[in-house]
């Protein structure tokens, strides 16, 4: 299937044939313009491809971004009623009504805005009787519409994407995951408290989020500053899966100035160093 071909020449077995591609880092002043220049991004894609298969990212790096594209496409009066939206992550073992739930927080933050329904989206589900089951389907859902058109993410504080926790291969597919104490302690600001936060979670694969035809990775904070240089400029290693984006072609990091640092980034390390060891 082609637009899962690229993955192949980063899997661990394939590592000597590691490409690796110049990650377009956009710096921005602040995360409103980073909101701006990110939702402008999105908008163009939309425009150019009203069909259009996106994974969203749920977080706080994205809402600013997901406030803007809504405002563009009200003014412009962009069609997004026929876009394929398909959720990046859940958590799993709570109901579909819980307050804690990350497609909540989408239909909150980004499907109303926008004005996108329920009907136009694949979720995955935090109430999955059978998770590989409820995995098996997204990646079907996935496959069914030729692989994601534009992924937009945010950076974990670990290095994931999604709940793609370290260690996560290229490979790794869409799957149930248990939360590492990081991740468990970063989304306790969501809600409250690291206690409120659910051990365990859905997680679209590395495999369809390496395969997307374009990713935008918002990076906006000082918190964010020293895995930002990791994912961009460190070796290429599931310890830190975010990295496996300069393997790669059609990825842009936009960060701010707060996240990039006032020293220059680092030169990228040897191409391929740390795949083998997955
Ligand atoms: C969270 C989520 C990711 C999110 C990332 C960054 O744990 N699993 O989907 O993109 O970590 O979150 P934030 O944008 O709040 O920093």
């Amino acid at each position: 299937m082609s637009w899962r071909r690229r993955i192949a020449t980063i899997s661990p077995i394939a590592c000597s044939g590691t490409r690796r591609f110049d990650v377009d880092l956009i710096v921005t002043e602040d995360d409103a313009a980073l909101s701006r220049f990110a939702a402008n991004q999105i908008a163009e894609i939309i425009v150019a491809r009203p069909t259009a298969a996106i994974v969203l990212a749920t977080g706080s790096s994205p809402m600013a971004t997901y406030q803007e594209l809504a405002a563009i496409v009200g003014r412009e009066r962009i069609d997004v009623s026929r876009l394929r939206v398909f959720q990046l992550d859940e958590y799993l073992g709570l109901a579909a009504d819980d307050r804690r739930t990350l497609y909540g927080w989408m239909r909150r933050g980004v499907l109303a805005p926008l004005g996108i329904g329920d009907e136009q989206v694949v979720r995955l589900p935090s109430d999955a009787a059978d998770p590989e089951l409820a995995s098996q389907q997204y990646e079907d859902a996935v496959a069914a519409v030729g692989g994601f058109d534009l992924s937009v993410l945010g950076l974990g504080p670990n290095g994931h994407l999604g709940f793609n926790e370290p260690p996560s291969p290229a490979t790794a597919p869409t799957r149930a995951v248990s939360l590492t104490a990081e991740s468990i302690a970063s989304n306790g600001r969501y809600w409250g408290g690291a206690e409120l936060v659910p051990r365990a979670a859905l997680t679209a694969g590395m495999d369809l989020l390496l395969a997307a035809r374009r990713t935008l990775l918002l990076v906006p904070g000082a918190h964010k500053r020293a895995i930002l240089q990791t994912t961009v400029r460190g070796p290429i290693t599931p310890e830190v899966p975010a990295s496996f984006l300069q393997a790669i072609p059609g990825v842009t990091v936009i960060a701010d100035r707060a996240a990039r640092g006032e020293a220059p980034l680092p030169e990228p390390a040897a191409a391929g160093v740390g795949v083998g060891a997955a």
